[in-house]
């Protein structure tokens, strides 16, 4: 296992510290295939799933092999992950596809896919002697890393837009004791002052920067596999934000596939929201990577400058995937559907149920295939949007399947009239 640079190719140990290459680009994760091979197989996976003894029992540290082949002693896990994969009918009639599986990370132990990261990259954090580590966050990446750093008895610090985040994320980051640094400026900012911070004050960065958030979040696919007997669906289907997450998919299927597990590559259909969307554009009109001033609804995907852009699209052309863009209405009224089907997720994750509808309305997903939307995040977060869209009070959306509260007096009889 080594570090490999994903431009030049120069090649680091995974036991020194190391956020980017001499280069300046991203670094990632690269497996022995050939180990992998002889070790890993579904019926491991399997025995593993029936006998739930540490570390196996996270859903993450289940795949130990493929994710991070380390000694258990600096593992710090919840456990996280084991996340259901449910079906929905409203959500497929909404969509309008038969077979759709919703994937919900926001069943992790805080809230958000991004435990399963913060598990791998905490732990490597531990093995290399950190005290101290920081992240930039549109939210669930501080709560995930507060709460993890407790665990492994390290102090947390977050850099987090000011007046920006969802207060439910703010309050978990608050509570779980991290040095809440509000800054002057958006996420983008943020992730580039972490940077410079973690690089000066040897601090361990935990943005998605950070390969082994990308080796530990594969893991929400390899779990998918598993739950669907190993028989490897159509399309995944996720939102981009800083874009690490549909990049640790599309590296774990590929690894799968190299060491062949699986028999082919499920496409990738990675969902920006309209005011962040410097992905799709790249993508749509085959133009260079440009930044742009990010706005939408979905806070946890308000980012113009993503840190991950590169290895985003090389994993999208992998899987012959694609791109598309949602605006806010349509993010709020296919939120509208999950939340009514009893599962629930935030305006983010329904990027992935919106882009879904798109796509098989413009017939890039046939209504034949199998398709697996990542619900990222839990519907907790954003309760503002959520009430402010039941009560008709978002501007510049129609609350179009609105759920209004009803306001009347304290009475039998006036209960007998409203529900009648
Ligand atoms: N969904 C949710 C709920 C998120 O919190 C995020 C990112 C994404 C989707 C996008 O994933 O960045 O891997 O493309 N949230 C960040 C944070 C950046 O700080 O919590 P991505």
């Amino acid at each position: 296992m080594i570090l490999r640079c994903i431009e030049c190719r120069r090649e680091y140990p995974i036991d020194k510290v190391r956020h980017r290459c001499e280069c300046g680009d991203l670094l990632e994760v690269v497996h022995d295939m050939g180990t992998l091979r002889k070790k890993v197989s579904s019926q491991l996976f399997d025995e593993r799933l029936a006998k739930r003894e540490f570390p196996y029992n996270s859903g993450v540290w289940r795949y130990k092999e493929l994710i991070l082949d380390i000694e258990n002693k600096f593992i710090i896990s919840r456990p996280e992950g084991n996340t259901n994969l449910y079906q929905a009918d409203k959500v497929g009639e909404y969509v309008g596809i038969k077979n759709i599986w919703l994937k919900h990370e926001g069943e992790n132990p805080t809230g958000s896919f991004k435990d399963r990261g913060m598990s791998c990259a905490i732990s490597v954090a531990k093995m290399l002697g950190f005290k101290k580590v920081a992240c930039a966050s549109t939210g669930n990446t501080s709560a995930s890393m507060a709460s993890y750093a407790d665990l492994a008895g390290m102090e947390s610090i977050v850099f987090i837009p000011k007046g920006k985040i969802a207060f439910g994320k703010l309050a978990q980051a608050l509570a779980y004791g991290a040095k809440t640094i509000q800054i002057k400026g958006d996420f983008d900012d943020a992730m580039k002052l972490v940077q410079e911070v973690c690089q000066e004050l040897e601090i361990y960065l935990l943005n998605s920067i950070n390969p082994f958030r990308i080796e530990g979040q594969k893991a929400i696919g390899f779990e998918v596999l598993q739950q669907l007997d190993w028989q490897v669906p159509d399309w995944f289907i996720l939102p981009g934000g800083n874009l690490g997450n549909n990049t640790a998919l599309s590296k774990g299927f590929r690894e799968l596939y190299q060491i062949g597990m699986i028999n082919r590559i499920p496409r990738m259909a990675v969902i920006q929201a309209q005011g962040a969307n410097p992905l799709y554009t790249m993508w749509k009109e085959k133009t260079p990577f440009t930044a742009v001033k990010a706005e939408t609804i979905a806070s946890a995907v308000k980012i113009g400058n993503p840190v991950s852009w590169k290895k985003s699209i090389r994993g999208i052309e992998w899987s012959r995937g694609v791109v598309e863009q949602v605006t806010d209405q349509e993010i709020m009224d296919a939120k509208a559907f999950v939340d009514a089907s009893g599962i629930g997720a935030e305006p983010a994750s329904c990027c992935s149920i919106a882009g879904a509808k798109k796509l098989v309305k413009a017939g890039v997903i046939d209504k034949k295939e199998r398709v697996v939307a990542v619900l990222t995040g839990n519907l907790l977060k954003d309760p503002d949007a959520v009430v402010n869209y039941h009560l008709g009070r978002l501007k510049g959306i129609k609350s179009r399947y609105a759920n209004k509260p009803i306001m009347m007096e304290s009475s039998l009889k006036a209960v007998r009239k409203v529900l009648e």
